[in-house]
């Protein structure tokens, strides 16, 4: 695997490549690998002649506590890069996407404002402004993202029609551990009492989603999961909610159903979501089976 670190580098190598006919996949990362990275990756293996993965954690997303704790373990990450089987792995510096004087941002202004994004946009237009530079700098034919962060998924689908970039984004599936909890590199900075009392998030959403698949009142369920969730006392709610899937929206009817939280657990925010469709759920499994 190659690893570059400036983007005109990695723009060059990626020219050359599709020049001589070879698909691009990205896997665009914060790093601290786990097996939902690692799902994605293998798709991507899968789906294409060359696969990146790019490891940043992007300051515009977090706020300066919460980037300076970040999880970062470059080494283990490039040993699993490794044994992956992945190309480039592409690893700037925040000097290389951000010089003095960036001034730009990318906003998908309406849908970001859904489920708790007002009180996050600044987060999301982050997101979409890095992903947007990915693109630009990389180029790949498809990407890949995974179905936990659902709002950012949209977003990302959303920016890219808008924006006409010549890029598939690919979904993939929620990897969840042994009793639900879904792989998430924040997971890492749970102490071992917390990440017991985050069992509670996924078997709540478990609980709530036969209830909305049969068409159940959108508040009253919304209402049940806080419930649920609170009764575990380590965990606060920030944000719950039972919406269309496509549009964000909780009064749009007949089509598929998102039901979506964020918690707090000791100052560690943490989101899942269940996607209910028609013909049964988004393909969540535990990594064990
Ligand atoms: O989901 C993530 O890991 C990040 O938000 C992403 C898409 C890599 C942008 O920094």
């Amino acid at each position: 695997m190659k690893t570059i670190r400036k983007p005109a580098t990695m723009t060059q190598a990626m020219v050359a490549l599709r020049h001589a006919g070879a698909s691009v996949g990205l896997a665009p990362t914060l790093g601290r690998l786990h097996e939902g990275h690692l799902s994605l990756i293998k798709k991507a293996r899968r789906d294409n002649d060359t696969v990146v993965v790019s490891i940043f954690v992007n300051p515009l997303q977090f706020k300066a506590k919460a980037y300076k704790a970040y999880p970062r373990d470059l080494e283990a990450d490039i040993k699993l890069l490794n044994s992956a089987g992945v190309d480039f792995l592409f690893a700037p510096g925040p000097e290389q996407m951000y010089p003095e004087g960036f001034d730009s941002r990318v906003e998908v202004i309406d849908l970001a404002g859904k489920l708790e994004g007002k009180s996050i946009r600044w987060h999301y237009r982050g997101v979409t402004t890095v992903v947007a530079k990915l693109f630009n700098i990389i180029r790949p034919d498809r990407a890949y993202f995974g179905r936990k962060d659902a709002h950012q998924l949209a977003l990302i689908r959303k920016m890219v029609a808008d924006l006409n970039f010549p890029v598939k984004i690919i979904a993939g599936p929620t990897i969840r551990a042994r009793d639900g909890l879904a792989h998430s590199s924040r997971n890492t900075l749970l102490t071992p009492e917390e990440r017991m009392a985050a069992a509670a998030i996924p078997k709540a959403l478990l609980a709530i989603e036969p209830k909305a698949r049969g068409g159940g009142d959108r508040t009253a369920l919304t209402r049940e999961l806080v419930t649920m969730l609170t009764a575990e006392p380590l965990i606060k709610v920030d944000f719950a909610a039972v919406v269309d899937a496509e549009t964000l929206d909780p009064s749009v009817m007949g089509g598929n159903t998102l039901i979506h939280v964020a918690v707090f657990i000791g100052g560690k925010r943490l989101t899942d979501n269940r996607l209910v469709v028609s013909h049964g759920v988004d393909g969540s499994k535990p990594a064990s089976r």
